[in-house]
């Protein structure tokens, strides 16, 4: 019942055959999918056969099958995690209600721009990760990268699909749209601000899958739970590539620490830069960086609209169905932190106004997790020395936090001293200077760059050494 057919030129699990004129807009979208990916997804490599996994079910066990493909030859389709009989609409003003299986005429809009927002992220995490394979510091991690661009593309074609399925004309009018943004292009910029920025090296890019693929582990988790069934279910199986996507950042950021410490430890020394590793302390600001960008994309602590998506039962809490209160959270309220004056308080607040900040709380203690692992490998090495999440107000430019300064400790800051200061926690030129000069390609099978140890296993029962991307 999960399977998906592969006879049809899209693949999907939603009898995609019956809908003539879904069918054929989705069919006149996929050239243009292709071109896209041709012009701005991974840089070469597009001719190179790489082993990696394609969705053929969506069931739980055994939902993804392993082999040898080209890039522009994925079977990018349309999966949906199957419906749940009978659900009901979890929370809000229309909780108890059966799900909805099209759109509510009055929330037309609103969902449609949340499809767009989240649909959006897909293409300009893959635009901004193209260059990454020229610097690979092993096939097995080229292969991960590939892994990862290949899924966000099937990421935007669940969205797409939803646009084309169930917003009509406006709805084919923004998947055209989502093409045309460029990640970092002044004029035509992504969305969201995280989705700017640069991802010009490995650490970056490891930081990127730990800190904002898991954000949008948390957005996906909360559209989960929407009463629009087919967001609810599309969602549902993305969490299922998703985990890969963090699976990557925090293996790979274990690893970058595992390699620092043994330098640290065989040399009796701190300065790892001397062995072409990178030392803790850089680690550690690129990791603020990493994490407060994403903090930015929950959005403001305040927020009208968070309260209104809860509200049309369009997008939920995390993991809202195990929560224990009336899920319409009309007398409740939430802990959030404030500026207030010249101090950080917490203060209560309205429950529903404070959903974006609850959901922050969820990821913040979620991060937490990696950290306690990357510190435990730090300590096993008999090494002083913690990484640490920074302040929630450090670094920010969406929300209360947006027009001060702020230490990693939660202090107050002058302009000035935030000057003087700024160098020691956010990525230097010169850190990242270093950091490029350490980006070689390292593309013999079982080698690996020298900043970053093996990882445990290979991928699928593989050997670490297998040839996972054959280059010749
Ligand atoms: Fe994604
Ligand atoms: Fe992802």
């Amino acid at each position: 019942m999960a399977s998906i057919d592969y006879t049809e030129r899209i693949p999907n699990n939603v009898g995609l055959g019956e809908d003539r004129r879904l069918q054929r807009a989705l069919e006149e979208w996929q050239p243009k999918f292709i071109a896209w990916w041709q012009d701005v997804g991974p840089h070469g490599f597009q001719a190179t056969e790489v082993y990696l996994r394609t969705a053929v079910s969506v069931d739980p066990q055994g939902w993804a099958q392993f082999g040898y493909v080209r890039m522009p030859e994925y079977r990018w389709g349309i999966f949906l995690a199957e419906p749940e009989p009978a659900r009901v609409i979890p929370f809000g003003d229309h909780k108890g209600q059966p799900v909805w299986q099209d759109v509510p005429g009055e929330y037309r809009g609103v969902l449609r721009r949340l499809i767009v927002t989240q649909g959006d992220t897909e293409p300009a995490s893959v635009e901004q990760q193209r260059h990454l394979g020229r610097t690979c510091p092993s096939l097995y991690d080229l292969r991960n990268l590939f892994q990862v661009n290949v899924e966000e593309g099937r990421h935007l074609w669940a969205m797409v699909y939803l646009l084309d399925a169930y917003f009509g004309r406006d709805g084919r009018e923004e998947s055209e749209a989502l093409l045309e943004r460029r990640s970092g292009d002044p004029d035509k910029p992504r969305i969201l601000g995280a989705f700017n920025e640069k991802t010009p090296d490995w650490i970056s890019y490891l930081m990127f899958t730990y800190f904002t693929d898991r954000d949008g582990k948390y957005q996906l988790a909360s559209l989960a739970e929407s009463g629009f069934d087919p967001l609810a279910r599309t969602c549902r199986f993305m969490l299922t590539e998703e985990a890969h996507h963090m699976f990557v950042g925090e293996t790979g950021v274990g690893r970058v620490v595992q390699r620092t410490c043994e330098l640290m430890r065989d040399g009796r020394t701190d300065d790892v830069r001397k062995h072409g590793a990178i030392d803790l302390p850089t680690l550690q600001k690129y990791l603020n960086f990493h994490y407060s960008v994403s903090l930015d994309l929950f959005g403001s602590e305040i927020s009208t609209n968070a309260a209104n998506f809860y509200a049309m039962s369009l997008k939920g809490r995390f993991e809202e169905t195990k929560k224990n209160d009336d899920h319409r959270l009309q007398h409740a309220t939430y802990p959030v932190t404030q500026l207030d004056g010249e101090t950080l308080r917490v203060r209560e607040h309205p429950a529903l106004p404070s959903l974006n900040e609850r959901l922050r709380d969820d990821y913040i203690a979620d991060c937490q997790r990696g950290l306690d692992r990357w510190n435990r490998i730090i300590r096993e090495h008999g090494i002083d020395f913690e990484l640490t999440l920074a302040h929630r107000a450090f670094h920010r430019k969406i929300g209360t936090f947006a027009d001060v300064r702020v230490s990693p400790e939660g202090r107050l800051l002058t302009e000035a001293e935030w000057g003087v200061k700024k160098r020691e926690w956010l990525p230097s030129p010169e850190d990242e200077a270093y950091v490029q000069s350490l980006m070689q390609p390292v593309t013999e099978r079982g080698q690996f760059a020298n900043w970053i140890a093996p990882p445990a296993r290979g991928v699928n029962g593989q050997p670490v050494d297998f040839e996972y991307v054959r280059l010749a």
